[in-house]
C-alpha cells in the first residue's frame, strides 16, 4: 500500500504568531479528524521549524518538513540551511525543486540531484517537485518535459534511494492561479510518471512511490483529484494557510 500524503507548503507566509495559531488549530483538528491515517506534513519557512515542531509534539501522522535545503554539507554558505541542520531540528521531509525555486533561484536539475543526495544522506524524505509551464502544455509535450526533469535529477539514484522519495507533480500553470489540472489530466501524468519509474527501476519500486498532485488544490476539488488511481495525495499551497481548508483536504481521501 502506498502512503497517502498531504503536505502544506506555507511558502513565504505567516509571521510567528500566525504560524503558531495555524499549527495549533491543525494539531487540534487532526486529533479527531485524521481517521484515514493520512501522513500530513507541515512545511513552514525555516525560522518556524523549531516552534512548529514543539506544537506538533507526538501528534500521530503529523510531520515537520522544510521548503528547501542546501546542496552543500556545511561551511561558508551564508544564508543557506543544510539537510543536517534540518534533521537536527526534527524535520522529516524537505520540498525540493519547487517551480518557484527552479525559476527565481535558478535551481537546475543537476543542483537538485545534489540537494536530493543531501536530504537522503540525512534521513529526510525529499518531496521532489516537477511540472511543466503553460507553453509546454499547450504544445502537448508535457510528458516528455516532466519525465526529462526526473531522469536528469533522479535516475542516477539506486532503487533503494528512489523508494525513499516522494514525487509531487505540479503543473506550473496551475500553481496559485486558481486553475487546477482536471483530475483526468492529473491521472494521465501521474500514470505516465509511474511508468517512467517502472521502466528504470521495475514495477515494484514504481508501485510503491507516492505521487502527489499540486496546483490550486482546495477542499472543493481534492476529492475528485485524490480519487484517481495514481494520485496519492497533494502538495497544498494557498489552502494550507487556513486550518479548516487544509484539514478538509486531508479528509478528502
Ligand atoms: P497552490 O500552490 O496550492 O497555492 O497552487 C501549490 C504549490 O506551489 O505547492
Amino acid at each position: 500500500m502506498r502512503k497517502k500524503i498531504v503536505a502544506g507548503n506555507w511558502k513565504m507566509n505567516l509571521n510567528f504568531e500566525e504560524g503558531q495559531k495555524l499549527t495549533s488549530e491543525i494539531v487540534n483538528m487532526l486529533k479527531d479528524e485524521n481517521d484515514k491515517d493520512v501522513t500530513v506534513v507541515l512545511n513552514p519557512p525555516f525560522v518556524h521549524l523549531y516552534p512548529v515542531k514543539k506544537l506538533i509534539g507526538s501528534t500521530p501522522n503529523l510531520f515537520l518538513g522544510a521548503q528547501n535545503c542546501s546542496d552543500k554539507t556545511s561551511g561558508a554558505y551564508t544564508g543557506e540551511v543544510s539537510a543536517t541542520i534540518l534533521a537536527s531540528f526534527g524535520a522529516s521531509y524537505v520540498i525540493l525543486g519547487h517551480s518557484e525555486r527552479r525559476e527565481y533561484f535558478k535551481e537546475s536539475n543537476e543542483m537538485l540531484t545534489a540537494k536530493t543526495k543531501q536530504a537522503l544522506e540525512n534521513g529526510l524524505t525529499p518531496i521532489f517537485c516537477c511540472g511543466e509551464p503553460l507553453e509546454i502544455r499547450e504544445a502537448g509535450t508535457q510528458e516528455e518535459y516532466v519525465k526529462n526533469q526526473l531522469t536528469e535529477s533522479l535516475f542516477g539514484f539506486s532503487a533503494d534511494e528512489i523508494s525513499k522519495i516522494v514525487i509531487a507533480y505540479e503543473p506550473i500553470w496551475a500553481i496559485g492561479t486558481g486553475k487546477t489540472a482536471s483530475s483526468d489530466q492529473a491521472q494521465e501524468m501521474h500514470a505516465a510518471l509511474r511508468a517512467h519509474f517502472a521502466s528504470k527501476y521495475g514495477a515494484g519500486i514504481a508501485d510503491g512511490l507516492s505521487i502527489l498532485y499540486g496546483g490550486s488544490c482546495n477542499p472543493g476539488n481534492a476529492k475528485d483529484i485524490f480519487s484517481k488511481a495514481d494520485v496519492d495525495g497533494g502538495l497544498i499551497g494557498g489552502a494550507s494557510l487556513k486550518s479548516r481548508d487544509f484539514v478538509d483536504i486531508i479528509k478528502s481521501f
